[in-house]
């Protein structure tokens, strides 16, 4: 396993991929009813943006660090949980009450982002692959009752764990696309996962540099008769070379009425990290 989460966090496509969990999550907590979060690829939880590797791409420079320049007041409101969990890891370095692009240190994992949201009722389970990381993920968390970390392949974790006692809750797939069947595996996950849990909400994420892969790769999804949501930022011009343009979240079983709150953050959030106003958003069934 090569793949470090370190050298791309906070960048563009954690942004988006984090608003939309703090979307998803909202709408969880609208019930009393306890939920479980499950995060099949969960990385390091918190990650040191100061640190050597995120310093060698600053990939974080042109996605967290542009939304927290961008001005509080266009950014929408569903997302303040998000910049809630990034101040609350950045308070030492705040300065007359604001963190800027500048400023921020530490940024938030999705596992991080989903634990300042849940409540007592709540519980999340987290899978790591790589043998350091899973080390990392596991101190963030220690001594904490509400939260299992496992050594685990989060595709075989799918498996084992679900569905969780609440009947309740919400998987993200967010893998490392370092297999080049990537798509492939998650399809076939999200189909044993469906067997095992029908009403499981599953937000899985997928880069976009090829267009028909994507779009195969949706088709696929439809074709297993759930209900299901696709939700896209695109911030580069599509060009011959199949760069990593814009990223995606395809939502199976989305919460009632969720498309509202998605494009109105994703539209927000677009403005912010293209400032050049390349590419758009989609959010669509
Ligand atoms: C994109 S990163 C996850 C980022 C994290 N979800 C977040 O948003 O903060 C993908 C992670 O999956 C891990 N990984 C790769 N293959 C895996 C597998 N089969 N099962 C579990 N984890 C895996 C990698 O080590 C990496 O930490």
């Amino acid at each position: 396993m090569n793949y470090r989460h370190i050298y791309h966090a906070g960048n563009f496509a954690d942004v988006f991929k984090h608003c939309v969990l703090v979307v998803l999550l909202e709408s969880l907590l609208r019930k009393e009813k306890p939920f479980c979060y499950v995060d099949t690829h969960a990385g390091l939880g918190i990650y040191d943006l100061q640190q050597e590797s995120s310093q060698k791409t600053l990939e974080y420079l042109s996605g967290v660090s542009r939304v927290l320049d961008y001005g509080h007041k266009d950014i929408p409101v569903e997302i303040t949980p998000y910049l809630t969990a990034i101040k609350k890891l950045n308070q030492a370095y705040i300065v007359n009450d604001d963190l800027t692009g500048d400023n921020i240190h530490f940024y938030p994992g999705s596992p991080f982002i989903a634990r300042s949201l849940l409540r007592s009722q709540d519980r999340m389970v987290l899978m790591e692959l790589h043998q350091e990381d899973v080390l990392t993920l596991r101190e963030v968390f220690s001594r904490d009752k509400q939260v299992a970390v496992h050594h685990y392949d989060g595709y075989q974790g799918l498996k084992a764990f679900l569905p969780p006692a609440e009947r309740r809750g919400l998987v993200l797939i967010d893998p490392s696309f370092e297999q080049k069947n990537e798509l492939d595996l998650v399809l076939s996950a999200l189909e044993s996962a469906l067997s095992r849990w029908q009403t499981g909400i599953y937000a899985i994420w997928y880069p976009i540099k090829d267009f028909t892969l994507v779009d195969n790769f949706l088709r696929a999804i439809r074709k297993m008769g759930f209900p299901y949501l696709i939700s896209d930022l695109i911030i580069g011009k599509q060009t011959m070379l199949k760069e990593f343009i814009g990223c995606g979240m395809v939502i199976v079983n989305p919460p009632w009425q969720i498309e509202a709150a998605l494009e109105k953050v994703l539209q927000g959030l677009w403005k912010a990290l293209s400032p050049e106003l390349i590419g758009g958003v989609r959010v669509t069934k």
